[in-house]
């Protein structure tokens, strides 16, 4: 997917409000002029302004919370300008980075002891962002790579990595252009028993330099967890790259065809994608904003910037695409739908095309053995297609 620049309908309190006070404006800019016309102010005889109710879902209210916060017109220096009601007095640690488990939860979310272990943990946890980077890469771009490929693994998938760096995934030039690659590891732990890897990793972390390991659980719910620390880690590190692809290791990506088309960059026909995960009512009711779902998606640095910024100003979401498309909602962006983007795969009969290929971005799903085997057919000078 693309992150287009189409403006999206932002309702929030911070519209409403900046609403209201243009209607103050202008109803006594026209009083003053009309003094004798014919026109008439037409002023609201009941209030416009919805009262901030609370919502029934966990998720909804703690986002409530950092709406509030967060909105410059009602939150000063000093303070409110209203009285807070007590719901969205977030004294709970809703704004701090709190890293121990929040017992709070467990009377907040209505049926939290009927929800499965991985909700549990996931709500308990919810509010903490930060983890503690067991493996750093400070110099992977020295050289302002113009694209990085950042990568989301698992410790133990040692030959996808092998294998993305083999084909696709090789950091160096790349037709004309610098290319990085890292990958985003979170920790496989005991507690999913996981044998120990740590020293494998370390080994190879040692040798190729490009893997980033943030000390938590790294878990299908956790993966938001792992886009934010990303951005982090991206805004301290890597903030002149001009491209970032992100994407999982199970994908074959046709490097040449992004900086292809990159340079060529023309405006994508926009297309929202919408997949249906399972989320109980009592966290979170609502629609999803338009969202880039499954495989990866390419992004400007620029962007990555801004992510990084209004990421604060969102409650972490267990599925991490939805969360990045709520991140882009606040930017008034959505992503748009490019058709080199096959996430759901190719005909079955033009699988071993190596010409089917050329025009792709992304492929999903692929094993080490199929990605090194197509970016043999891509690199082959002599590979002539129509
Ligand atoms: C905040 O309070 C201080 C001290 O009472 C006052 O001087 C200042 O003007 C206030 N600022 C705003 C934005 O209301
Ligand atoms: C929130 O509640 C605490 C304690 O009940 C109070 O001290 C604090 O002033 C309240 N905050 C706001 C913003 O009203
Ligand atoms: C490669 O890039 C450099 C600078 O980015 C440019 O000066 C040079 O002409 C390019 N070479 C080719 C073959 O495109
Ligand atoms: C990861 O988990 C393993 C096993 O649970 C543990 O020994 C290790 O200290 C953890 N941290 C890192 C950074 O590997
Ligand atoms: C996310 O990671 C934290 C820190 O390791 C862990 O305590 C929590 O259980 C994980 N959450 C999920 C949903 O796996």
């Amino acid at each position: 997917m693309l992150m287009g620049r189409r403006k999206v309908k932002v309702l929030g309190v911070m519209m409403m409000v900046n609403f209201f006070i243009f209607i103050l404006v202008e109803v006594s800019r026209n009083s003053g002029q009309d003094k004798g016309g014919n026109s008439k102010v037409r002023v609201p005889t009941k209030p416009f302004w919805k009262k901030l109710v609370a919502s029934e879902a966990y998720w909804n209210r703690e986002q409530q919370k950092l709406d509030f916060i967060h909105n410059p017109i009602l939150m000063t220096e000093n303070g409110s300008v209203f009285p807070v009601p007590v719901w969205l007095n977030s004294t709970s640690h809703s704004s701090a980075n709190f890293c121990h488990p929040d017992p709070s939860v467990t009377t907040q979310v209505k049926d939290y002891n009927s929800l499965p272990d991985r909700f549990k943990d996931f709500l308990l946890y919810m509010k903490c962002r930060s983890y503690p980077m067991a493996v750093d890469q400070p110099h992977t771009c020295t050289g302002k790579p113009y694209l990085l490929l950042a990568i989301k693994s698992l410790a133990p998938h040692f030959d996808r990595r092998q294998a993305i760096r083999e084909s696709w995934g090789r950091a160096g030039r790349l037709a004309n252009r610098t290319v990085a690659t890292v990958f985003l590891l979170g920790n496989a732990t005991a507690v999913d028993h996981f044998p120990d890897l740590s020293q494998m990793l370390r080994y190879e972390s040692g040798m190729h330099r490009d893997i980033l390991q943030w000390d938590y659980r790294d878990s299908f719910f956790n993966l938001t967890v792992k886009e934010v620390l990303f951005l982090d880690w991206f805004d301290r590190r890597c903030p002149g790259a001009s491209f970032i692809f992100k994407g999982d290791d199970d994908v074959f990506v046709n490097t040449y065809r992004i900086l292809d088309f990159l340079a060529g960059l023309s405006p994508a026909k926009a297309k929202d994608l919408f997949l249906k995960y399972f989320i109980p009512e009592s966290m979170f009711v609502g629609k999803y904003p338009p969202y880039a779902g499954g495989g990866g998606f390419l992004y400007s640095g620029d962007l990555a910037l801004r992510l990084h910024r209004v990421s604060q100003q969102v409650t972490l979401y267990p599925i991490d695409d939805v969360y990045t498309g709520m991140c882009l909602q606040k930017l008034g962006l959505v992503p748009e739908k490019h058709k080199g983007f096959r996430t759901f795969d190719i005909e079955e009969k033009y699988r071993n095309n190596p010409c089917a290929y050329k025009s792709l971005i992304l492929v999903h799903s692929r094993t080490p053995q199929d990605m090194i085997k197509i970016w043999n057919w891509l690199k082959d000078p002599s590979l002539s297609c129509q």
